[in-house]
This record gives structure tokens, sequence and C-alpha cells, in this order.
């Protein structure tokens, strides 16, 4: 078991070995039982986080922040508005800062082509760890907590288990690329047989299907794409129907340079795929034990209907939600405890 994880940071799950990944799993089902029992973790006793969202959040900003206190140590719920970032005080300036002040810096910033590049300079500067909220490309505590939530579902051997990904119409808005992406990276490392089904105006990026690609030959997974959500949705498993923006359409420097036109692009091309939901007749084509998972916040009656949404013998989103606490957990006491 690998152990040393002090000041390692979490950008991205490819950063991590897939030893790195087991002791995570294992420290998080273990804190999962302690939180069971009402048990003290306080493992990160007086240690300060600081939390920065460029966005919204309920999952991460909550399994973060709980999980700082349940560890003994506080988290700071920053944005930029309370912060000297919207005087434009530069990344490496705020990193620099934080690390002298605190034992961790956990910064969500999804703008397109802009976030990962902001979360690398924080990481490049900062002497503390860097923890990704989620970006534009990855969002690696959700991946943790989805693969958490298979292996309490399906066991510690996942090889050969029929995932299907398909994107979904959604209005809340446009959701970053980063979920799926993370997916399809980290589930093949783990044998399980990815499917992702999508229109052809809302691609994922192309280097990060190639990578995943490449982590299905080492890892005894597969992935497949397709534009058939029916044909994708055939003996899956598990279901993951998930609205994402058109951003892989574009490279990120032409999207900056033309945002509002691509903005315009895809809200015209959103509306041609309203069909794209996951609901009974669909549950129909699965497996006969199929679970649906969903990162949340789910677009209801949109992405996936009411009726499959609550019905308990198929969803396990709660479970994935919840998930987000142990793993993250995890993750802190590893990096910004440990050794
Ligand atoms: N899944 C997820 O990241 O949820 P939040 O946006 O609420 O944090």
């Amino acid at each position: 078991m690998n152990t040393r994880f002090r000041n390692k940071h979490l950008l991205t799950t490819e950063d991590w070995s897939k030893p790195e990944l087991e002791t995570v799993f294992e420290v998080a089902f273990d804190l999962k039982k302690r939180f069971a029992l009402g048990e003290p973790h306080r493992l990160l006793q007086d240690k300060t986080l600081f939390m920065i969202f460029f966005e919204q959040s309920t999952r991460t900003r909550n399994s973060m922040e709980a999980g700082m206190t349940q560890l003994g140590g506080h988290a700071h719920d920053l944005t930029p508005d309370k912060m000297q970032l919207s005087h434009g005080e530069s990344a490496k300036d705020t990193a620099v800062i934080l690390s002298r002040m605190g034992h961790g810096i956990a910064p969500r910033n999804c703008f397109y082509g802009i976030g990962n590049n902001y979360l690398n300079e924080m990481a490049r500067y900062a002497t503390v760890p860097v923890m990704s909220l989620q970006d534009d490309v990855y969002h690696p505590f959700q991946g943790l907590a989805d693969l958490m939530t298979l292996f309490e579902y399906f066991g510690r051997d996942l090889r050969g288990l029929k995932v299907t990904i398909s994107w979904a119409y959604a209005k809340s808005h446009s959701k970053p690329l980063s979920v799926p992406q993370t997916q399809i990276l980290l589930f093949p490392r783990f044998g399980i047989d990815v499917t992702v089904a999508h229109p052809k105006e809302f691609p994922l990026n192309p280097a990060i299907v190639e990578k995943a690609k490449e982590n299905a030959g080492a890892g005894g997974g597969s992935l497949t794409l397709t534009r058939d959500m029916d044909a994708a949705l055939e003996g899956a498993q598990i279901v993951i129907p998930k609205n994402w923006g058109g951003f892989g359409a574009y490279g990120a420097e032409d999207y900056l340079q033309n945002e509002a036109a691509c903005k315009q692009e895809m809200a015209v091309n959103l509306e041609k795929h309203k069909p794209w939901i996951f609901d009974r007749r669909r549950v129909k084509l699965t497996d006969k034990h199929v679970k649906l998972m969903h990162a949340l916040p789910a677009d209801r009656n949109r992405e996936v209907t009411d009726d499959v949404m609550d019905d308990e013998t198929i969803s396990i989103v709660y479970d994935e939600a919840e998930n987000r606490l142990h793993t993250a957990k995890a993750v802190m006491a590893l990096t910004m405890g440990g050794r």
C-alpha cells in the first residue's frame, strides 16, 4: 500500500497511480465506517483548508467543509468577491500567501479554457496540497466518489462492468465537460467497459478521449463512443444520463476569442436534442438490475424523468453524493496530514 501523500496535489486522478487510488479508497471506507459509528477521527486537528469557489456548489462545498470539521480542522468558504482575486490578484500570489497561512488550497474554476490553467498555476507555486474542486477539464473528487459507489454496489473487482454515460438534454446551464471526462479516464483503469453516447455537436475533448483509450488498454477496460443513445443503453448495468455543454467542439483559444458566438451556437444545437432523456422506455433497454448514477444536480425531467430518478430500486444517486464526503475526507487526511 502506498502511504506517502503529504502535500500531493489532486488536480486530476491521472496524476495518481492505481496503488495510490487504492489507498484513497481504503481510507475512505474506513472513514465512512467511523462516521457511521460516531467515532471521532480528528486527523487534521487545527488545520485549515482554503476553498475558493468561482462557481456555485452544493455537494463539493459541503463535503469539503463538513469533512474538514469532522477531521478536526476548519475550511474557509471563499469566493472571488471576498478576495483580491476580484481586483486581479494573481494565482501565484494567492497560492503563496494561502500556503503560508494554512494547510491546503481547494479551488473550483470551471471557465472553459481558463479553469485548469488557473489551478495548475496555483499548484506550481503552492507549498501545500492543491485539490481541484472541479475545473473545465477534470472533476477528480467526483470520479473518486463514483468509483467508491461502484465498489459498494458491485464489489472491488469491476472488470467487465458495463457503464453507459449518455449526454442528456438540460436547460439549467451549460455544464462543464469535466465529469464525463474524468469518468472515461478513470473507470477503464479499473477494468470497466465504458460506452459514451452523445450527439455530434457535443463531443468530449478529443485528446482526453485518446488518453482514455490508452488507459483502457492498460487497465483492461474499454471505451466505446456512439451517437445512438438507445444502442448505448443495451445491457448497461450503470447509466449516467448527463448533460454537458458543446465546449468540446471548440479549441479553448477559439472559444475564448469568439465566446458569444460559440455560446449562441451551443444554445441552438442544444434545442435539437430534447429527446435525449433517460426515461422508463429506455430503462427497459438496459440490464434488468440497472442502476442510475448522476453527479447531480440533475435537471429533472430533462436529463432523467422523476419516476426513474426516484425509483429506489434503480437510483443510487444519493449514495453517490454521500460518498463525496468520505472520499474528500480520505484525500484531505492523506495530503494535508499523513506522511
Ligand atoms: N457534483 C457536484 O460537483 O456537485 P456540486 O456542483 O453541487 O458541487
